[in-house]
């Protein structure tokens, strides 16, 4: 059984040596950490292209010189309280060990406009910082950094060129043992746009082709991860994923929006071991648990971007997983409690925003909030729609929070 983390976890490079393409950005970031004591600005901003290397320079250059990573997520900075209490220790006490540290505060382009005033606060903060700060985004010049940038060290990470890919790719195939044709690395490089994370996916998802096969994946496989078209409901993704083996499969999934994506994972989760049996079972639990991966770090950080990858290991890992489709017709069942108990949770976690949102704007408490969320509930649910429209948007709300009041 192979491992069951994504292949870009397993190959995260484990030392700056192992980061390609990126010689001028970590020479930088080397000497930015190194001789920190003599930099001007205290902090360094890296930033480029999602998937080239961000994060995990930082981390490798960590292990390389031996230093503790000490990450702060993003949403710490939301107010001054939360500065003060893990920010300031952060930046001031030496480590247990008496080891080297280095902060990173990944992805800080994630935060929103109103914590502009946090940014200075940092900034201000880090003047005395005795350890090195990296923040990470993809979009440095996004406005919202318009207060921080001028006092960082900016260090770009470029593209990866597409021989950069191929390059990693092959390395990752030959470990693997994938057997794949040339011009597919070649296809899959330029198709990734510089982007190593998603390079690495879609090696991922083409290894599931022909599991025990010796044929080798050809340009003709490829076509599977560039295909999409609109199928109807869930049975039939369930069945478009079960029953096929070729590109017909993606299809599966544009209707499957991100709100009931996790839904489906439980759909597919449920009737899986109806359809398959064995080794190929395993082979698609694995995939499943891939897409289940990525869905928790977008739950988690709300990094929308991974929907993608979510979507591709939900619909064609497990569909390529089986050797031989079952002919026989399967009944789905939907998925019982758990999915009850899932369904519960996404619509309290709504209502909890939309009360938070509500006791914001009448400047209550959440706890008086709560108690008239049922009664605006009532208001909403009769209003004409030009009304809801403009309750909705006085008070900011989503899409799938206006329906828990509809
Ligand atoms: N320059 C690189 N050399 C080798 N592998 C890379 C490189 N860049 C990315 N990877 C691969 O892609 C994965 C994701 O990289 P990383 O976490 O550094 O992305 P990132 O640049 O921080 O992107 P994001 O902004 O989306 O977080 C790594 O685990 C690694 O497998
Ligand atoms: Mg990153």
């Amino acid at each position: 059984m192979e491992s069951k983390l994504p292949l870009t976890q397993k190959y995260k490079p484990k030392s700056l040596r192992e980061i390609v393409g990126q010689e001028e950005a970590i020479k930088k970031l080397s000497d930015f950490v190194l001789n920190y004591s003599k930099q001007k600005k205290k902090m360094a901003f890296v930033y480029g292209p999602s998937g080239t290397g961000l994060t995990s320079s930082v981390y490798g250059l960590g292990k390389d010189i031996d230093y503790e990573i000490l990450e702060i997520n993003a949403s710490d900075l939301r107010n001054k309280d939360r500065i003060d209490v893990i920010i300031k220790p952060a930046i001031t006490q030496y480590s247990l060990f008496k080891k080297g540290k280095i902060v990173l505060i990944d992805e800080i382009d994630c935060l929103t406009v109103k914590d502009r005033g946090c940014l200075q606060e940092l900034a201000k903060l880090a003047e005395g910082s005795s350890f090195p700060i990296i923040l990470s985004a993809n979009d440095v010049w996004n406005k919202k950094l318009n207060t921080i940038r001028s006092k960082t060290l900016l260090i770009e990470f470029k593209k990866l060129t597409i021989a950069s890919i191929i390059k990693i790719l092959e390395e990752i195939a030959r470990k693997e043992d994938i057997q794949i044709e040339k011009n597919v690395f070649m296809e899959i490089a330029s198709k990734s746009s510089g982007d190593v994370r998603a390079a690495i996916n879609d090696l991922q998802l083409l290894s599931y082709i022909e599991p025990t096969s010796k044929k080798n994946i050809t340009e003709e496989d490829l076509k599977i991860l560039g295909y999409r078209e609109k199928s109807e409901n869930i049975f039939n993704s369930l069945k478009l994923i079960f029953k096929s083996k070729d590109i017909e499969v993606v299809k599966a999934f544009d209707n499957i929006t991100s709100m009931n994506m996790g839904e489906f994972l439980f759909w597919v989760d449920e009737n899986l071991p109806l359809e398959y049996k064995h080794k190929d079972l395993e082979k698609a639990y694995n995939s499943l648990s891939l897409a289940d991966i990525y869905s928790k770090r977008i739950m988690n950080w709300q990094h929308w971007r991974f929907l993608v990858y979510i979507n591709l290991f939900l619909t064609l890992g497990v569909a390529l997983s089986k050797e031989k489709v079952n002919p026989d017709y399967i009944s789905y069942k939907k998925p019982s409690r758990i999915l009850k108990m899932y369904i519960q949770k996404q619509k309290s976690l709504k209502k909890m925003a939309v009360v938070e949102k509500l006791a914001k704007k009448t400047h209550t408490s959440i706890k008086r909030a709560r108690h008239d969320f049922e009664i605006f509930k009532i208001i909403f649910t009769n209003s004409s729609d030009e009304i809801k429209e403009d309750l909705a948007k006085e008070l900011k709300l989503k899409e799938e929070e206006i329906e828990i009041l509809n």
